[in-house]
């Protein structure tokens, strides 16, 4: 199908109809045993559902605030998520090979802040990734990027490796900055994601539309928190994106750099496991805030 004229758009989602399949994470149910139980080390088998810590920043934008020592400051934090996403170079030096967490790993790499992108490569071997007891292994895909097609085989050569070992792999959907962040583009990028075999795909929310990305894409959708957002805001955020679909948040910055991370980490579980509304987990969060004040 080289022929890109005469597409008709995407109009039937089905967004009320429950996915088919019967394991607790969404398309999972015809893979290998192995697998289905690293993605229950992530998604929880009662809920259906995760709160993923995201603290991978420093592999590309160095120690940015709240990231400056992830021994002190997140190390404490991650008893509280049920998974957590950091590169290897965090997991070995700072986390405890106590932690009960399921451990996602990110495998993509190579520019830094000062360059572009998307020049992205595979920076893990899955050999490591099962030394290191990874539930999952992270990719950036970049769609309508530079380097797209890249980014893409990358995903795919990790998907590959991935199944061969029984390792998940989270697709993550990057933005560049001239891609309008619509629910037309996040369709798009999530399901090239899930159809090239992400396990997972992480994308960001929209406030139109969202229900879409979700239904049409056959694979969990958990969603990354963005830039730091007053905490009810972010709670907000959180509810939406479950209400709509979403199995569950992948959040960074609106957790570490909220003025009480665990409080925030504690509301945050509140939305997404409990079903609590943004008003009531943002209760939880001010209490903890004032205790931790005393
Ligand atoms: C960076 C990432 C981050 O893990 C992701 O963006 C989640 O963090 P935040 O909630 O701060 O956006 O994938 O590339």
């Amino acid at each position: 199908m080289a022929d890109t004229d005469g597409l008709l758009d995407a109009r039937d989602f089905g967004t009320s109809e429950p996915a088919a399949g019967g394991f607790h994470v969404k398309g999972a149910h015809g893979q290998d045993w192995g697998l289905r139980n690293r993605l229950s080390r992530i998604f929880r088998p009662d809920t259906g559902r995760t709160v993923m810590l995201a603290f991978d920043h420093g592999y590309f934008v160095g120690p940015m605030a709240g990231l400056e020592r992830l021994d002190t400051r997140i190390a404490p934090l991650t008893p509280a998520a049920d998974a957590i996403m950091m590169t290897r170079g965090a997991l070995r030096t700072s986390i405890p090979a106590t932690t009960g967490a399921g451990i996602v790993l990110r495998a993509s790499g190579g520019p830094s802040i000062l360059r572009e992108l998307s020049d992205e490569h595979i920076a893990l071997d899955m050999e490591d990734a099962l030394r290191l007891n990874a539930a999952a292994v992270a990719i950036q895909v970049f769609i309508g990027g530079e380097h797209e097609s890249r980014s893409v085989a990358n995903l795919a050569a990790l998907v590959d490796a991935g199944q061969r070992h029984g390792v998940a792999v989270l697709g993550v959907t990057a933005v560049g900055k001239d891609m309008v962040r619509d629910a037309r583009y996040f369709r798009l990028a999530t399901r090239i994601s899930a159809e090239m075999g992400a396990h997972i795909v992480k994308t960001y929310y929209v406030e139109e539309g969202f229900e879409t990305v979700t239904a049409s894409c056959p694979v969990p959708i958990i969603v990354a928190g963005g830039k730091k957002l007053p905490e009810l805001d972010a709670l907000t955020m959180a509810y939406r994106s479950i209400q709509e679909g979403a199995a569950g948040v992948d959040m960074g910055r609106n957790i570490f750099q909220s003025e009480n991370p665990a409080g925030m980490l504690a509301a945050v579980r509140g939305v997404v496991h409990d079903g609590l509304k943004p008003e009531e987990a943002y209760e939880i969060f001010q209490e903890k805030t004032a205790g931790a004040a005393i």
